[in-house]
């Protein structure tokens, strides 16, 4: 069976032609009463999103497909790239009926180049069947795509230095507001989705918003795609109900008897066992797909060196406490290992953690501590033995 059951039963092309056959409106409708939330990991609801950008005014507007996809442990996007470009080329011709655009932009991963000839070929075979360029289905859409590749950023996934770095710009993150749906690429509005977020949308035009609710949670709708990885018999990408409960999600990639689980990747949450029957969900734990998995034999420490490294690595510098609070952070893992840090100092690190997601610009900074604190709450036994109580 294909890792992507639901996107393999699509019939080519069905969801364009029944957004070609309502209005703007109508789709958005349908996009809002699916109550599809966005799969880059923010969880925004999508149709919420296009009416935004729908209701701006300007000459031009853009629908741009992030193909980033640099969160640790993520590796979905690639499979759907690979396996259903169509799919994510469909979704952006929607999108871009939807909001008046001509012109759509896939935000390709630098580490991705070697997809970019097969996406190119299905872009030339889309523009001569009709599907892209001028006269869409013989109508009077207007819509083509090309592709920008990224040069290994992993902040030019945040939307914003996405766009900056679309202008030729270096990868930081803006101010918001002004969201991109008003001010985007080149001060346009500029609807900005995941690679999952644009191929669900083709799914659920195709097939109905009641057809999409039916599957997940009240609050988290229809399938979802998971990359996992780590201490499992059965890694790989999966497609799951929202809602699925982190020991079902376990049990299906052989991964029973694990330790914790990283949900989100290195910017989520690190899940201990006695938690696994919480559900992969909005309104629990919220993620963009990244799923890693711990063995008993993990130490929690080398897992949060390697978090913690990348986000020192990865932060653009821009706003101190990111640029200090990572390194700080690090400092005291590193101290943690050695058996230097006090209990006292371990408590000051959680509150600079808790400054950092106040007080960080973006999402890197803002989600950067979220694995060191839930080790410090879910792992308090293991830490505390590896604390220097004696100061
Ligand atoms: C540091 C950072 C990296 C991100 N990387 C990605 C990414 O690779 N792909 C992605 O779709 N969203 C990424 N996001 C989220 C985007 O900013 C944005 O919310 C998302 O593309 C919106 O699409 P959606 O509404 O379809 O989820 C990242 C956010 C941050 C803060
Ligand atoms: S939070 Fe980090 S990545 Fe985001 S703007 Fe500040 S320094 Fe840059």
């Amino acid at each position: 069976m294909s890792p992507l059951p639901t996107f393999s039963t699509m019939a080519p092309e069905a969801g364009l032609k029944q957004a070609m056959s309502l209005s703007r409106p109508d789709i958005i409708e349908t996009m809002k009463q699916s109550g599809l939330k966005g799969r880059g990991g923010a969880g925004f609801p999508t149709g919420m999103k296009w009416n935004f950008a729908a209701a701006a005014q300007a000459a031009e507007k853009f629908v741009i497909c992030n193909a980033d996809e640099g969160e640790p442990g993520t590796f979905k996007d690639r499979v759907i790239l690979q396996e259903h470009a169509d799919l994510v080329f469909e979704g952006m011709t929607i999108a871009g009926k939807a909001i008046g655009a001509r012109s759509g932009i896939v935000f390709l991963r630098g580490e991705y180049t070697y997809l970019r000839p097969q996406l190119e070929a299905v872009l030339d075979k889309r523009r001569k069947q009709k599907l892209l360029g001028k006269d869409i289905l013989g109508s009077d859409l207007e819509f083509d795509i090309r592709i920008f590749m990224g040069a290994g950023a992993y902040i030019c996934g945040e939307e914003t230095a996405l766009i900056e770095a679309l202008e030729g710009f270096r990868g930081e993150p803006r101010n918001r507001p002004p969201f991109p749906v008003n001010t985007g690429f080149l001060g346009r509005p500029s609807v900005v989705n995941n690679v999952e977020t644009l191929a669900s949308a083709a799914c659920i035009l195709q097939k109905g918003a009641d057809w999409w609710k039916a599957t997940g949670t009240a609050n988290s709708t229809g399938i979802k795609i998971f990359s996992v990885s780590g201490d499992c018999e059965k890694p790989g990408v999966y497609e799951f109900p929202m809602g699925i409960t982190v020991a079902q999600l376990l049990k299906e990639v052989g991964g029973v008897g694990a330790k914790a689980v990283q949900v989100g990747g290195a910017s989520g949450l690190c899940i201990p066992a006695s938690q696994f029957k919480r559900i992969i969900a909005f309104e629990d734990i919220p993620t963009g797909g990244s799923i890693i998995v711990f063995g008993q034999q993990r130490d929690m420490l080398d897992v949060l060196h390697n978090f913690l490294d990348f986000f020192v690595d990865e932060s653009c510098g821009q706003c101190t406490p990111c640029r200090l609070g990572n390194r700080k952070l690090l400092e005291g893992v590193e101290l943690l290992r050695e058996g230097k840090c006090s209990m006292a100092y371990l408590q000051e690190l959680c509150a600079l953690g808790d400054t950092m997601q106040i007080a960080s610009k973006c999402g890197l900074g803002q989600s950067s501590p979220s694995a060191f604190l839930s080790v410090v709450k879910n792992f308090r036994e293991e830490l505390m033995g590896r604390t220097y109580s004696h100061v």
